[in-house]
């Protein structure tokens, strides 16, 4: 993690006009990732304000309007301005760039004859620009006097042939096109239409190998045909092996729905929150859409032991390079997570405790993390960092009493600040037994239909509310094994019978155990 401290000034000083524009349009680009929403009201804005009306002299060129095309015209003074209201102590991302769109309907006549070219200094005494892990910067006393920045990659057609130009593209083209101008603006536009973000590239570091972001099709990346998978998405791709990502599991059976709902959120810089009992699969599938996408995923079970100081951080005693003792920060779980392209997966999410979930919430916000432990340090999330939970409930508590010891009503600030939610449900018995047939490849045809009998009954029993012990494919899976392995020493019924004892006799209360014993001696007496 560096932390440069990046001066606007030193920008502007170390690099030409356009190379600033650049790093500060970057700077606002990654910063707002989370607020593609604004940036919709700001396009709004932009398109009724006078700029596209026609009749300002800039009109031209914003013919369309769009985010880029906004940032790619906005000059150093402007970015500046734009950077200043993201800082500004009083104001959140949010409300910063409302403010932003209102200078587009600002009746101040300077601003619309100006604008987005803003040529004035912009009211600005500090700015605090952070790159990379987040840094302070000094003032820029003087916005004044760049020179204008011209627009990245723009064409301009020179007036004085621009007429000549068209009657020949209109001769040229058969009379289908006619304005040269607007021809190469779309054509910018089209170069500029970003894949999505242009993320960066993954330095490798001592554990981790170095990386590349790639867009590819959701329907290969999970070798499955479907219109809902049809749309690009983030992936990684690895140098070596990254211990950070799981590993992939060929027989994971993926539900397209859910797949899609996911994925979406990711796309968007949404937080996704899965309900679903206990081994419906909601934290394998994540662990496997990470596998799949090559994303790292951090894991964190926010049960009652996850304290503030594991999860923020807290001083530690260090010995530095020169062999001396010194008291020095170390980052919790969430800093760590939050400067990495990575998904954080919050298991559990509905037992957090109050003062874990409140640290949070920026986070969960998109916004940086102001750590007071470390003297109000700022954290400001990784571009293509992600939140998501899983969860027994939706955080509203446990009306069925079957996780009520562990779950916690959760604050509507908590559960707000979560957009996608994704009921997870148990495998169907069918696909969860091409598991079990996959884990133990010798199962005799008898021993499986037994299985299978026993957890389709078990399963409805649970769902009821007259067992109250879930099983989950994990002990399908090790009872196929168990079988399999001993239906030929001691018979088929006997096996079975074993296999339920050790597995889930023994983990049931004494009002499941009679249950199982019930629904264990109906099959085996069957045959
Ligand atoms: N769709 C699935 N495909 C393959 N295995 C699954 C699937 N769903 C659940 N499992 C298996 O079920 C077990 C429980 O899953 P887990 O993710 O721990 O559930 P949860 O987090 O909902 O409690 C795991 O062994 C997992 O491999
Ligand atoms: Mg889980």
């Amino acid at each position: 993690m560096s932390n440069s401290y990046l001066n606007v000034q030193s920008i502007l000083d170390d690099n030409n006009a356009r190379d600033a524009q650049k790093i500060l349009r970057d700077y606002i680009v990654r910063e707002t990732h989370h607020f593609e929403e604004k940036w919709e009201t700001i396009v709004l804005c932009a398109g009724n304000s006078e700029l596209v009306n026609g009749d300002h002299p800039n009109s031209r060129a914003m013919k369309s309007v769009s985010k880029s095309q906004i940032l790619d015209r906005m000059n150093v003074p402007s970015l500046a301005m734009l950077i200043n209201y993201m800082n500004m102590k009083s104001l959140s991302y949010d409300e910063a760039l409302l403010l932003f769109a209102n200078e587009f309907v600002n009746n101040d006549p300077d601003c619309i004859v100006n604008w987005p070219f803003v040529d004035v200094t912009p009211e600005l005494d500090t700015i605090y620009v952070s790159r990379e892990g987040g840094a302070e910067v000094e003032a820029v006393e003087d916005g004044g006097d760049e020179a204008e920045v011209e627009v990245s990659g723009a064409y301009d057609v020179k007036p004085d042939i621009a007429a000549a130009a068209n009657v020949l593209l209109r001769a040229a083209t058969g009379g289908e096109m006619e304005d040269l101008q607007a021809l190469l603006d779309e054509v910018v536009t089209l170069r500029k239409k970003p894949d999505a973000i242009a993320l960066p590239a993954i330095e490798a570091s001592g554990e981790i190998p170095f990386g590349a972001p790639v867009r590819k099709n959701a329907q290969d990346v999970f070798g499955l045909q479907h219109p809902l998978l049809n749309f690009e998405i983030n992936t990684y791709e690895w140098s070596g092996v990254n211990p950070l990502v799981p590993a992939k599991d060929e027989d994971y059976i993926f539900n397209v729905d859910n797949l899609h709902d996911v994925l979406w959120a990711l796309e968007n810089g949404e937080n996704s929150w899965l309900t679903g009992h206990t081994g419906t699969g909601k934290s394998t599938f994540i662990a496997q859409v990470c596998a799949f996408t090559g994303y790292m995923m951090i894991r964190v079970n926010m049960d009652s032991a996850i304290e503030r100081p594991d999860f923020v951080g807290s001083m530690a005693v260090m010995t530095d390079a020169d062999g001396n003792t010194v008291t020095q920060f170390k980052d919790g779980i969430l800093p760590k997570a939050m400067q990495q392209p990575c998904v954080l997966l919050l298991d559990e999410i509905d037992a957090v405790r109050a003062d874990i979930a409140y640290v949070m919430q920026p986070v969960l916000e998109g916004q940086p993390l102001r750590m007071l432990e470390d003297g109000g340090r700022v954290v400001h999330p990784h571009m293509d960092f992600h939140i998501v939970a899983t969860a027994n409930t939706t955080g509203a508590g446990d009306s069925s009493g079957m996780y009520a010891s562990a779950v916690k009503v959760q604050s509507r600030a908590l559960i707000n600040r979560f957009s996608t939610f994704v009921d997870v449900k148990y495998l169907n018995i069918s696909d969860e037994m091409k598991l079990v047939r996959v884990a133990a490849p010798s199962l005799s045809d008898d021993a499986a239909a037994m299985i299978e009998e026993f957890v389709g009954v078990y399963r409805m029993g649970f769902l009821d509310g007259t067992i109250a012990t879930p099983i989950s494919p994990r002990n399908t899976k090790v009872i196929g094994k168990y079988v399999s392995n001993l239906e030929e020493r001691i018979g088929c019924n006997d096996a079975v019978r074993r296999a339920l004892q050790m597995n889930v006799m023994l983990t049931v209360d004494e009002c499941d155990a009679i249950a199982v014993t019930g629904i264990m001696d109906r099959l085996t007496n069957q045959s």
